[in-house]
């Protein structure tokens, strides 16, 4: 994958800022498949949250599997928000499977890492980051 510029930008409706860091997207296209009025990698700019509430937003930015989009409100962030008791695993069409819940995960050198809200972990076998996806899925056009 081309090496992308640890870059952070930042798109504001007054209310809510969406903060968008393209280094840490893995290309799960649950942003603009979830709320294509505000994210949509064809405009510029892609992220336009005036066009939907701030709660709708926060709600959508919650799935991100990646943590390539966040998000800051009135001195709250996503380190404080609810999180569900239940953990959801899905797998994704050609990509990673996405755990939904609090999840530690233990690699093979016994390093332990706590992960909230959504975590991809690799399904395709070409990540350099495992567990983790890390988007390589797309370069070896992974099927299944
Ligand atoms: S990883 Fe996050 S930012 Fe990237 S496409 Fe998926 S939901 Fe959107
Ligand atoms: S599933 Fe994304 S890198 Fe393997």
């Amino acid at each position: 994958m081309e090496e992308q510029r640890k870059i952070t930008k930042k798109y504001s409706n007054g209310e809510v800022t969406v903060v968008w860091q393209p280094h840490l997207c893995i290309h799960s296209t649950i942003c603009f498949r979830g709320l294509p009025n505000v994210f949509d990698p064809r405009k510029r700019p892609w992220i336009t949250p005036e066009n939907a509430d701030s709660e709708v937003i926060m709600k959508q930015i919650d799935s991100c599997p990646s943590g390539a989009l966040t998000y800051m409100r009135a001195n709250i962030d996503q380190e404080n928000a609810i999180i569900d008791n239940e953990t959801i695993v899905e797998t994704t069409q050609n990509g990673p499977l996405l755990v939904y819940g609090n999840i530690s995960i233990k690699d093979s050198s016994g390093n332990l890492t706590k992960k909230h809200k959504v975590t991809a972990l690799c399904r395709c076998g070409a990540s350099k980051n495992k567990p983790f996806c890390d988007g390589s899925h797309l370069n070896v056009n992974f099927e299944g």
